[in-house]
């Protein structure tokens, strides 16, 4: 079994032909992505990075995270960008929706610059024993060293010096960048990020295993299914992967410049967060490129729905359509039948929601939003796998055929010169 892609509810919008014109394309940008001659290819690294891993390489990560769950309560995840959202999406699909009020063994940190959210973390982690995952491929981005810095004081404080620099844990650069240098100069345990594999495509590195193994979650299944997705695209010409890039830039060239990725199940929320940065970081570039947006429904019906039916036509959908739920629950019959809903009294939950999914997509259609799905079996790490790599390889096709670096990303520097030139670090004067 594997995740699926339907198109038909494009067809009303842009044509078979239109769409062949971009297979060809997708098969060119296919090409130089395989060859080794398309623009940024020393990035490639994520291409055969499934099938390379090895078991070794796996057992080192799973023994790290068994380590840290025995010896910890609570291990806090710091990075941002590519080196924290694989990791939140993969923990947020599988972990339970209430796990955060039973007691969690991973949260997050280094994503963000909030006082308040730094602040109410160091109270939450006072009274508990704590590890840290630091995460940075260059070992300079300010927003995790921040956190690190912040949060590596407070274990000190805790647990003393020795303590806490088992605790700790690094991945970045193999030599170099600040990061390196101090989990050297202090012997923390540290993996690395492969040069050749940019951040956002880093999920299948120990960036994004690491984390999940450490939340309990079946590494070698994702893993699993991300070689098997690499298999079965060598085997068809990533049919999947081509025809999705293919589609959506037969759209954008139409007009379609807006790709909303939507769920109708809360956990894949950050799933589509770390699409966004996969699509968006790689693509927009050179004042090209679809602007990636996502929403959950049902919640977002009931806001932006109304956007999504009647406001401008320059949109289209991308479905997440999970085929079976992990659990099942029916809507039970009431003898008074006040709420008038005893005509869905023995159906599933999840009928009402497929239900939904369809209505949806056909007033969606009506209202002129073009609507591709997605359609993955079951939400499992494996099929995850099977995701991620789907994705990873489409991107680097889509952008062959818009025609930019996808792996670059020279326009998130433009802030950061800003802001260090405002805080007054050294070498950036005002
Ligand atoms: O995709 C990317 O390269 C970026 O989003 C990075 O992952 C992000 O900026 C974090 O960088 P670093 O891992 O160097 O701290």
């Amino acid at each position: 079994n594997r995740v699926k892609l339907d198109y038909s509810k494009v067809l009303p919008f842009v044509g078979e032909k239109e769409i062949s014109a971009r297979r060809e394309k997708a098969s060119q940008a296919l090409k130089g992505l395989e060859n080794g001659t398309c623009k940024g290819s020393e990035f490639l690294g994520w291409l055969d990075l499934p099938a390379r891993i090895t078991s070794e390489e796996l057992d080192r990560i799973e023994a790290c995270a068994a380590r840290l769950r025995a010896e910890t309560d609570v291990v806090v995840i710091v990075g941002i960008g590519g080196s924290y959202l694989g990791a939140k999406a993969v923990i947020e699909s599988m972990a339970g929706s209430f796990d955060a009020f039973s007691g969690t063994k991973v949260v997050f940190a280094g994503h963000n610059v909030s006082e308040d959210y730094l602040y109410e973390l160091q109270e939450f982690l006072k009274d508990k024993k704590f590890g840290i995952c630091v995460i940075s491929k260059s070992g300079t981005t300010t927003e995790p060293a921040v956190a690190f810095r912040l949060l590596k004081e407070q274990l000190i404080g805790q647990e003393g010096v020795q303590v806490s620099r088992q605790r700790i844990v690094a991945i970045t650069d193999e030599r170099k960048g600040a990061l390196r240098a101090l989990a050297d100069k202090e012997g923390y345990q540290t993996f690395v990020i492969p040069d050749n594999v940019g951040g956002r495509y880093s999920v299948l590195t120990p960036v994004g295993l690491l984390p999940v193994a450490i939340a309990g979650h079946d590494i070698r299944a994702l893993v699993k299914g991300a070689a098997d997705m690499r298999t079965y695209g060598k085997e068809n010409g990533a049919e999947l992967s081509a025809t999705y890039a293919a589609v959506r830039n037969a759209l954008y060239e139409k007009g379609y410049t807006i790709e909303i990725t939507v769920n109708f199940n809360p956990k894949l929320h950050y799933v589509a967060e770390w699409w966004k940065q996969l699509y968006g970081e790689s693509e927009g570039k050179e004042h090209k490129g679809i602007f990636p947006a996502s929403v959950d429904f049902t919640t977002d019906l009931h806001s932006m729905g109304q956007y999504i039916q009647e406001g401008r036509r320059d949109l289209f959908e991308t479905v997440l359509s999970v085929e079976k739920t992990k659990h099942q629950l029916l809507v039970p019959c009431d003898a008074h039948d006040l709420d008038k809903l005893n005509y869905l009294a023995g159906k599933r939950i999840d009928e009402v929601n497929k239900m939904a999914e369809l209505g949806t997509q056909l007033a969606h259609v009506d209202g002129g939003v073009p609507n591709i799905r997605v359609v993955i079996p079951e939400l499992t790490e494996y099929y995850l796998g099977q995701l991620f790599y789907f994705y990873e390889l489409a991107c680097g096709i889509s952008g062959g055929i818009l025609g930019v670096n996808t792996f670059d990303q020279p326009g998130v520097e433009a802030y950061k010169n800003n802001m260090f030139m405002l805080l007054g670090k050294p070498g950036y004067g005002k």
